[in-house]
């Protein structure tokens, strides 16, 4: 089963998502191999709720590497459906990982769509705009 999938899913239990019961995981794939994951983080103050793809790009960031060391992610939830990342994820995504970086989002069989960060957010606003 595909690798990045199987990182993904290995986390999902880590998920703190008490009040959705919403388990989401990513898991991010850098050029030199390693591969940094996340959970989505719940809060009482529901709004202050932080996304799975969010908490995994914010880490990676935080470790030090940037956009271009990053090649694709993969999402993931125990539903048979596949997740949509959300609209403030899109917009993330759009900025801190590459537009031809492949998103691929798994349901709970590890069966896979894929797309480019670059097709899940047509006219991103970017620091270009401002
Ligand atoms: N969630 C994510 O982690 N990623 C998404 O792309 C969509 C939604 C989380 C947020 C919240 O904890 C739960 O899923 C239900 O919305």
């Amino acid at each position: 089963m595909n690798e990045l999938y199987l990182e993904a899913k290995n986390v999902l239990k880590n998920s703190y998502s008490q009040y959705s019961n919403f388990k989401v995981a990513a898991a991010l794939k850098l050029k030199n191999g390693k591969v940094i994951t996340g959970v989505n983080v719940e809060n009482a103050s529901f709004g202050l709720t932080n996304c799975a793809e969010r908490t995994a790009l914010f880490s990676a960031y935080s470790q030090g590497y940037r956009k271009d060391d990053i090649v694709e992610i993969m999402i993931t939830t125990e539903q048979d459906v596949h997740i949509s990342p959300c609209g403030a994820c899109r917009q993330v995504m759009s900025e801190l990982m590459p537009a031809n970086a492949k998103v691929h989002l798994a349901n709970n069989k590890g069966e896979i769509k894929t797309y480019s960060n670059k097709e899940l957010l047509p006219l991103a606003f970017t620091e270009g705009d401002l």
